[in-house]
């Protein structure tokens, strides 16, 4: 992990302070389902205004190809407003221009500002220095509190950080801290759980997660393919047989590492994926062929839950079964249990992240009870494909020292 300054570095009373945030949040019917990546901006936030900076919130919202009302960030004014304390919030319908210029430019020290989507400019994501210059106008300091979008090389989280005296926000801070000591300095022996309907959305992850983990649960639907290689029914199950070699290559690799794999030994399985269907439970080799794999079966979950005992650390990214269809959520709710267990009684450090897995903790009723839950989809991802983050790597030590307020 890059050094980089934090929100205790930079002196900002009285300064313009823009604060990359990631307000990417899901809305229904105008009303956010989901507030938690804007909870977990507000200590942030509350700091800068502490030291009696002018906070300018910034984010991207959907994926819209230039202006688009229907994506504007003008409905996440009262959620903002709200979890700052009632706080107002000025809301510029421009991210940059004389719009946005004259509402921060009202902005009194200790006041909060927000910006209208920043993908509403082309050069948001290109990446272009010149629209980073214009947002760096409307500040004095950077801090990049959007560790979810870290993974985007992007004018506000890349430009935007060499630009102007740059640090990480109190949120992004959490997520890497939690994710370099679940990763780079781990108490051993370290377990991953890796699940999610394909093998090939995770191929760079699985290879990854072999050369740093001493146990890899592999579950879900990507597990079919692992099992399929290995010459086991798998049914009408979801499975990527054309990956069949890409699996058994992981698999030897794995095993020349000292990297255990567990695969399911048995099998939930039914006729379709509906709610309150028949199901059957059988070991691996006597997968119907009729049937699909929906579940891992007792057996696998008690394996997992003896590794899980044997270990101190913990990576988890995708649910084990068909978890949003019930009964199928069993041995992802089961394993969530024990995890939260075992992370209560201090014997694991548990780290886990993606969108699946966040509602899966959430419906076994754990999520507050794990070290740390990332609020990250795609940037939780890369990162646990070892990659590294360009948001991250721009606030590494350097990044606008020359203009250090
Ligand atoms: C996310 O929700 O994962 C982030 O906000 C990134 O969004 P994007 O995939 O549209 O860049």
């Amino acid at each position: 992990m890059p050094r980089f300054r934090t929100t205790d570095d930079l002196d900002v009373a009285g300064k313009r302070v823009l604060v990359r945030a990631d307000l990417n949040v899901p809305v229904k019917d105008g009303k956010v389902t989901d507030a938690t990546r804007i909870e977990r901006l507000v200590p942030t936030i509350e700091a800068l205004l502490q030291k009696g900076a002018k906070v300018v919130v910034m984010s991207h919202f959907g994926r819209p190809k230039g202006p688009d009302m229907s994506q504007s960030l003008r409905p996440l004014v009262e959620p903002l407003s709200k979890a700052v304390g009632g706080r107002n919030v000025y809301f510029a319908p421009d991210c940059v221009g004389p719009e946005a210029q004259r509402v921060v430019s009202a902005l009194k020290s200790g006041e909060i500002a927000l910006l209208e989507n920043l993908r509403f400019h082309k050069g948001e994501e290109a990446n272009d220095k010149a629209f980073a210059g214009e947002l760096a106008a409307l500040g004095d300091a950077y801090v990049d509190d959007a560790f979810s979008a870290a993974h985007r090389a992007h004018a506000s989280i890349e430009a935007l950080a060499r630009l102007l005296p740059a640090a990480a926000g109190k949120n992004m801070q959490a997520e890497l801290e939690a994710l370099t000591a679940a990763l780079e300095h781990p108490q051993k022996p370290v377990i991953a759980i890796v699940g999610g309907s394909k093998v090939s959305t995770k191929l760079d992850l699985l290879k990854f997660m072999t050369s740093k983990v001493d146990h890899l649960v592999i579950g879900g639907a990507m597990a079919n393919t692992f099992l399929f290689a290995q010459g086991q029914p798998v049914g009408r199950s979801l499975c990527e047989k054309d990956l069949a070699d890409t699996a058994r290559a992981i698999l030897a690799d794995a095993k020349a590492r000292g990297c255990d794999i567990i695969l399911p030994d048995d099998a939930v399985t039914a006729e379709e994926l509906k709610p309150g269907v028949v199901t059957r439970t059988v070991g691996i080799n006597a997968v119907p062929a009729t049937s699909m794999i929906l579940d891992i079966g007792p057996s696998s979950v008690a394996r997992v839950a003896t590794a899980l005992e044997a270990s101190r650390t913990l990576v988890w990214n995708g649910p084990v079964g068909a978890f949003e269809t019930k009964p199928f959520d069993r041995a992802t709710v089961a394993i969530a249990k024990q995890v939260a267990q075992l992370t209560r009684s201090g014997k694991l450090m548990s780290v886990a992240g993606g969108g699946d897995t966040v509602a899966a903790l959430a419906a076994a009723g754990v999520t507050d009870e794990l070290t740390y839950v990332s609020t990250a989809g795609g940037a939780f991802l890369e990162w646990l494909e070892g990659r590294e983050l360009p948001g991250v790597a721009a606030l590494g030590a350097g990044a606008g020292d020359e203009t250090k307020p």
